[in-house]
C-alpha cells in the first residue's frame, strides 16, 4: 500500500481536486432497499460542475505542461463530461482546448446539440469540431494534432475519457483515498459499484483496491459495450497502469463487469436508468445522469434485488458526476413520469 502511494507520488500532479471528496452514508434509499449504501462523491470535484475526469486530468495536464504544450486535444460525444472538464482545465491553465465531437445517438434534439455540456464548452472557449464518428479516435486525434502543429501550436493529446495509464493514476490515487476513508469510518464494503466506459476509472480503482481493500468486490457496470469487448479494455489498462507504477497486479484481482444495463446503446438512456435518476433525486437529493451514473445505479439497485453481490455488507457507489447532461436529455426525463 505504501509502495503504491509512493509510486503515485513520484508522478507530477496538479492540485485540481484539492481536498478529498466526501464519503457519505445514504439514509432514505437504504431504508427502502434494506441494504446499507455509501456514496463517494466524485461528482463534487471542484471544477466546472465536477466529475471523475478531474482526477485523471491532474496527471495528464501536469504532463502536458511539462512537455510545453499550449493546446489540449481530445475527443468525445457532444455531451461528453470528459471534454467539458478538459476544456475547463485548459481554461484554468491558460491553454487552448480543441475537441473532436461526435453525435453517438444521431439525434437532432436541440437540447442535446446545444445545451448541457455542449453549452459549457463555448463558455470555456473550447473549439469543438464535429466528426461523423470516432471509430478511429487515436488516428483522428493524431491527425488533428498534426494539423495544429502545422498551424504553429504545441498540442498534447488526451485520449477519449482521459483513459491511458497516466490518466488511470488518478483513480489509483482515488482508490487509496477511499480505502483510507473506509478505514477511518470503520466500514468494510462488500462491493464497490461504478460506471465502466473508457475504462480508466475502473482500471485505476480496481488496481488500487486490489492492494488496499482486497475483500471488496469491484463491479463495473458497462455503459458502452458488452463484457466481451469491455473486459480486455479494462484488463489492458490495469496492466499498463501497474507497469507505469512498477507494481504487481495482485493475483486475487478479479475483473467483474455487468453489461445488462447499458442498452439500447451508449448515450441513449433506458427506463431503469431514468427511474434510478428519479429515485436518487427524490430520496436523497442527489443528481445522477442518463449516460453513466443512472445506468450504474440501475445496476446496483438490480444487483441488490437479484442478490447479485457476493457479500452481505454495505455497498459503495462511486458517483462519477455527469449531471450537466441532464439538461441535454430533457425530453427523455420529462417523458416517463413514475
Ligand atoms: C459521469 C461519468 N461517469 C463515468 C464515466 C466513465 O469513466 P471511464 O471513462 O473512466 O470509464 C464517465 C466518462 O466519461 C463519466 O463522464
Amino acid at each position: 500500500m505504501k509502495k503504491i502511494s509512493d509510486r503515485i507520488a513520484s508522478f507530477s500532479r496538479l492540485q485540481l481536486v484539492g481536498a478529498v471528496t466526501p464519503l457519505e452514508k445514504l439514509d432514505r434509499l437504504p431504508r427502502m432497499l434494506g441494504r446499507d449504501v455509501y456514496i463517494k462523491r466524485d461528482d463534487t470535484t471542484p471544477l466546472a460542475f465536477g466529475g471523475n475526469k478531474l482526477r485523471k486530468l491532474e496527471f495528464l495536464a501536469a504532463d502536458a505542461l511539462r512537455k510545453g504544450a499550449d493546446t489540449l486535444v481530445t475527443a468525445g460525444a457532444i455531451q461528453s463530461n470528459h471534454v467539458r472538464q478538459t476544456a475547463a482545465v485548459a481554461a484554468r491553465l491558460g491553454l487552448r482546448c480543441h475537441a473532436l465531437l461526435e453525435n453517438p445517438i444521431n439525434t437532432t434534439d436541440v437540447d442535446y446539440l446545444r445545451s448541457g455540456n455542449r453549452l459549457l464548452l463555448d463558455l470555456f472557449d473550447a473549439h469543438g469540431e464535429p466528426v461523423a464518428t470516432l471509430d478511429n479516435a487515436d488516428a483522428q486525434l493524431h491527425a488533428l494534432a498534426e494539423r495544429l502543429r502545422g498551424d504553429g501550436y504545441q498540442p498534447y493529446i488526451i485520449p477519449i475519457g482521459g483513459s491511458n495509464p497516466l490518466g488511470a493514476l488518478g483513480y489509483a490515487h482515488a482508490g487509496l483515498e477511499l480505502a483510507q476513508q473506509a478505514d477511518a469510518m470503520g466500514v468494510s464494503f462488500a462491493a464497490v459499484v461504478l460506471a465502466s466506459g473508457s475504462a480508466g476509472t475502473h482500471a485505476g480503482l480496481a488496481l488500487a483496491l486490489a492492494h488496499a481493500m482486497p475483500d471488496a468486490q469491484v463491479v463495473g457496470i458497462t455503459v458502452s459495450r458488452p463484457v466481451a469487448a469491455q473486459a480486455p479494455k479494462v484488463a489492458g489498462l490495469i496492466d499498463g497502469t501497474a507497469e507505469l507504477l512498477d507494481i504487481e497486479v495482485p493475483a486475487e484481482l478479479r475483473l467483474e463487469l455487468w453489461d445488462e444495463y447499458f442498452l439500447p446503446r451508449y448515450g441513449e438512456p433506458n427506463r431503469a436508468a431514468l427511474d434510478a435518476i428519479r429515485l436518487l433525486a427524490r430520496t436523497e437529493g442527489i443528481l445522477l445522469d442518463p449516460v453513466y451514473t443512472g445506468k450504474a445505479m440501475a445496476g446496483l439497485l438490480d444487483g441488490v434485488m437479484r442478490k447479485r453481490f457476493a457479500g452481505e455488507g454495505p455497498l459503495l457507489f462511486l458517483h462519477t458526476g455527469g449531471a450537466p447532461a441532464l439538461f441535454a436529455y430533457r425530453d427523455a426525463l420529462q417523458a416517463v413520469p413514475i
